[in-house]
């Protein structure tokens, strides 16, 4: 063999049958084969298990679907590139022209532009509600035949709590699939409920770090198997190091959302009781708005907390700049602790209407709660407030 052919056939390294690695080594491979051709396309049409393809399957990313899938007690899971990429695919996959979709004004703003944009494009009608209105969602799905009602709780930004029972009670009355944003409550919530789908964007807590992006929705094996062919189509697949880094991120998940949960309570109690702070929201906090219905919904109440600066929007700027342990950027649910000012969060696809329904105002700011000691960021927060709100 000529080294040019050599170094394109390096030497296999076969681990002894009792002689196992404790973390699965990172599949960072794109083909598989098998000894023969009929073998391999067995593999292609799922007639047996195996790996043909990196887009299709992959060892790395197959850990981190179903270790996702044990979490959140369904049957199945597919992971994508992105949080976004899972609603958008989802979505797409779910309908068809003349379906109509419910969802609501409380929740994450590119969902909305999908439904709203792209699904439209396509034929696919839609009504947006507001979260709290129950009567306005028996209605819709009275005059309605509707294919799916799509949901967040608590809801990004303003955290709202939806009434998960009465939503899945009253879809499954009239035939609608429910999918829920679960980003915020995280893999080990709301699995009780009778909701069919689970969408997250693995971009917050599956690694704590905000090194990665990543998507997954979760459902009964039907489900999954109904989503994969055009998921497959799309190609947007997470890659193997991702999914290796998510996997080992996990490992620490509930000690860390757990942590950031008690820390961000405490946030919030100190917040509620600062004069220059009002509405705060934090699912956990007696004073929020539906705190009985989240206790019994949820176990941790999450590292996000929503509140109104009484000055309003210009101090908002002036706080969050003059914080110095939260970073000022999108996204949460990380180590460290974030803010986002009202000039970050105001939604430019609402009307004036629509926007006191989604509950942001002028000066509200939204916080992730990391793992650093409450009494520092107490103290930051402090600090910030006084400066920016003079
Ligand atoms: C509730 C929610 N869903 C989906 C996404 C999209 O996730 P990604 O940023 O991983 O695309 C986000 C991102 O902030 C989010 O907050």
């Amino acid at each position: 063999m000529k080294d040019e052919t050599r170094v394109n056939h390096p030497p296999a390294i076969e681990l002894p049958d009792d002689n196992h690695p404790l973390n699965l080594p990172i599949f960072q491979n794109v083909k598989w084969e098998t000894d023969t051709v009929r073998e391999s396309e067995r593999i292609a049409r799922g007639e047996r298990p195996g790996f043909f393809y990196s887009r299709l399957s992959n060892p790395s990313v197959r850990q981190l679907e179903l270790m996702l899938a044990q979490l959140q007690r369904r049957d199945d899971c597919m992971v994508t590139a992105s949080g976004v990429n899972a609603v958008a695919q989802t979505l797409v996959a779910l309908t068809k022209s003349g379906d109509h979709v419910v969802f609501f004004t409380e929740g994450y703003g590119p969902t909305r532009q999908i439904i709203r944009g792209l699904l439209a494009r396509f034929g696919v009608t839609h009504s947006m509600l507001s979260i709290d209105d129950l009567e306005g969602l028996e209605r819709t799905l009275t005059a309605r035949k509707t294919r799916l009602v799509w949901f967040e709780s608590p809801t990004n930004p303003i955290n709202k709590i939806a009434d998960i029972d009465a939503i899945t009670r009253l879809a499954r009355a009239h035939g609608a699939l429910t999918a829920i944003d679960n980003t915020a409550a995280g893999f080990h919530q709301h699995g009780e409920f009778d909701i069919d789908l689970f969408v997250h964007s693995l971009t917050k807590f599956a690694t704590g770090s905000g090194d990665v992006m990543g998507g997954a929705v979760i459902a009964r094996q039907g489900l999954i198997d109904q989503l994969r062919g055009d998921f497959r189509l799309f190609g947007a697949h997470l890659d193997a190091l991702s999914a290796s880094i998510m996997v080992r991120g996990l490992k620490t998940y509930f000690v860390r959302y757990r942590q950031q949960s008690a820390n961000a309570m405490a946030i919030a109690e100190f917040l509620e009781k600062h004069p220059a702070c009002a509405r705060v929201r934090y699912p956990g906090l007696p004073s929020s708005p539906k705190a009985a219905l989240a206790r019994r919904q949820m176990r941790d109440f999450g590292a996000v907390i929503c509140f109104d600066l009484e000055a309003g929007y210009e101090a908002g700027r002036h706080f969050t700049e003059a914080l110095q342990l939260f970073a000022r950027t999108p996204s949460f649910g990380s180590t460290e602790s974030l803010a986002m000012p009202p000039q970050m969060i105001q939604p430019k696809d609402l009307s004036a209407e629509d926007l006191v329904v989604s509950g942001i105002g002028p000066g509200t700011i939204r916080l992730s709660i990391g793992l650093e000691d409450v009494d520092d960021l107490k103290a930051d927060l402090s600090q910030a407030l006084l400066q920016g709100v003079r």
